[in-house]
């Protein structure tokens, strides 16, 4: 065969993500055609790639170069133009190198490998002293590397996924293991109906699994079904969330649960996009129920899981981002063994809840991951998921008024937008006042007759406001016409015993240090 000249005829592929990149020697003759890498059909590249990443081997160009880019893959190769005879590597002479600055001054590239030895040879002559860097020679994904078989290659490629930070596969199976001897016991497993796994995954949202354990018995009780949860009263819904926080979620339930009436035939759908359009339900409750009740390979990526996976993978990206989440969720759903999704999940929330705790207290020792936690083995496990700076809540001073007439106590309902929006408060005026100052508000609003005292102060913590309380007990003596007059004409107003408090009026666990002392009248 005939030597000819040839210039490289495929540009460099990369991006501003790119973390390696993998050089070759010369395009083969069925690459310099396709005008893209890798182009023989027996040569390993890409499935030897595919396979490291859990993913398909990508067949077209454009999934190719889609592969190489999610995966955070530069290639390119060393060689610029050359003498060859048709694809032969050993018959290459009179070698220009490629400049590989091109790409290493526009992605953080983080280590360099060579596809084959003919590749390594070139890069070390004529290229390491330009990038001052090292390469690594892995053996040649191409054809005439008969020697290594795919599980061979695969042996001494798999160091590429630690820059990449791309989770070993099969480590869902150990964790999976794991589960089956340490996973919870929780009312909502026994028996995962969506209905069930729905509830439940709206209850768990910023709740701790002890708290909910009660609400979710009592809530199975009093609504078993969809139906009944479309009907209930808006009163009973509130009851039956009392104290659980964030009450937008139980409004959400219901008027969820009225669309599935109308929309579903009273089934929650099976489709996650479905899923996803019912009010309250986002992609965390959408991937739960679909994997847990329907068994779809769908990641639910909480908190939890977040900072499993920044940890095992030490990934350096903030964690509040879109761009580091997306490809959290994609390791977690690379990860996940396929006949078990629903389980996998469960396991990840219970690993992440019992032992890869967050505040600097995780139990590696005790965990079924120690061995391959990339932060683990470097002594920073502490130091993941990283954060953004939490902006320090606002703080509002409240004065808060248990106002008793008669054995029964004054009762506003809130405001319906805003925070507790809709539900039943002790009155309360935001400031901060002194005994007298506080005699002089309720004064200043008709009462005359009545004896004051404190009730000390108290403290709530919402997720963006803090509320500093001071309590004040007002007993009166006599019922004011001004009062009678409210209670008549304004049903957010309201006198009701404790016992009535307890049964029918859903009052917001901030108020629980002031609730408590009306035992105490
Ligand atoms: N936290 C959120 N969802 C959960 C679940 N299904 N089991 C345990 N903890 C959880």
């Amino acid at each position: 065969m005939d030597y000819q000249r040839i210039r490289h005829p495929i540009p460099p592929l990369y991006d501003k993500e790119s973390r390696i990149l993998i050089l070759g020697s010369f395009p083969s003759v069925k690459s310099r055609e396709a005008a893209f890498f890798y182009g023989h059909p027996q040569n390993r590249f890409w499935k030897l790639l595919a396979a490291l990443f859990s993913e398909d081997a990508p067949v077209t160009v454009e999934e190719k170069s889609a592969f190489l880019h999610r995966n955070h893959v530069a290639v390119w190769d060393t060689i610029a133009s050359c003498e060859i005879q048709g694809s032969s590597d050993s018959s290459i002479k009179n070698v220009q190198v490629n400049d590989l600055s091109v790409i290493l001054d526009h992605a953080p590239i983080e280590r360099i490998y060579c596809n084959g030895a003919k590749s390594h040879e070139y890069y070390r002559k004529y290229i390491q002293e330009k990038t001052g860097t090292e390469a690594v020679k892995l053996p040649s994904t191409s054809p005439a590397n008969a020697a290594f078989g795919l599980e061979k290659l695969m042996d001494h490629w798999r160091q590429i996924l630690i820059p990449l930070r791309i989770a070993p596969a099969g480590i869902g199976r150990s964790l999976l293991s794991w589960y089956d001897f340490n996973g919870r016991i929780l009312p909502w497993r026994s028996d995962p109906t969506p209905y069930h796994v729905w509830i439940s995954e709206i209850m768990l949202q910023q709740t701790r699994v002890e708290a909910v354990k009660d609400y979710y018995d009592r809530w199975m009780q009093e609504l078993p079904d969809i139906p009944s949860l479309a009907g209930v009263s808006d009163e009973k819904l509130m009851k039956l969330w009392e104290g659980l926080g964030y009450y937008n979620r139980a409004r959400n339930l219901k008027e969820a649960a009225i669309t599935i009436m109308e929309k579903y035939g009273g089934q929650l759908p099976c489709d996650y996009e479905e899923l996803l359009s019912l009010k309250g339900i986002g992609s965390y409750t959408a991937g739960a129920i679909a994997s847990i009740a329907f068994g779809q390979p769908r990641a639910a990526v909480d908190g939890n899981v977040l900072r499993i996976f920044s940890r095992i993978l030490m990934e350096p990206g903030k964690i509040n981002s879109a761009r580091t989440k997306g490809y959290l969720e994609r390791e977690v759903l690379r990860t996940m063994p396929r006949e078990r999704p629903g389980d996998y999940n469960q396991s990840l929330m219970d690993l992440g809840a019992t032992v890869c705790l967050p505040n600097g207290q995780p139990l590696c020792e005790k965990c079924p991951w120690e061995s391959i936690c990339r932060a683990h083995n470097k002594g920073t496990e502490c130091d993941y998921p990283v954060k953004e700076q939490k902006r320090p809540r606002r703080v509002e001073e409240r004065a808060v008024f248990l106002i008793e007439w008669e054995g029964k106590y004054l009762l506003h309902k809130r405001e319906r937008k805003g925070l507790l929006a809709g539900l039943w408060e002790l009155p309360n005026l935001e400031g901060r006042y002194t005994l007298e100052k506080a005699g002089e508000e309720v004064a200043a609003r008709g009462f005359y007759d009545y004896i004051l005292e404190p009730l000390g102060e108290g403290k709530h913590i919402f997720s963006h406001v803090e509320w500093h309380m001071t309590g004040y007990r007002v007993r009166l003596q006599t019922l004011t016409k001004r009062l009678r007059r409210i209670l008549d004409e304004d049903a957010d107003w309201t006198l009701a015993t404790r016992r009535e408090l307890e049964e029918s009026y859903a009052l917001p666990s901030a108020f629980d240090r002031f609730k408590k002392q009306i035992d105490n009248s």
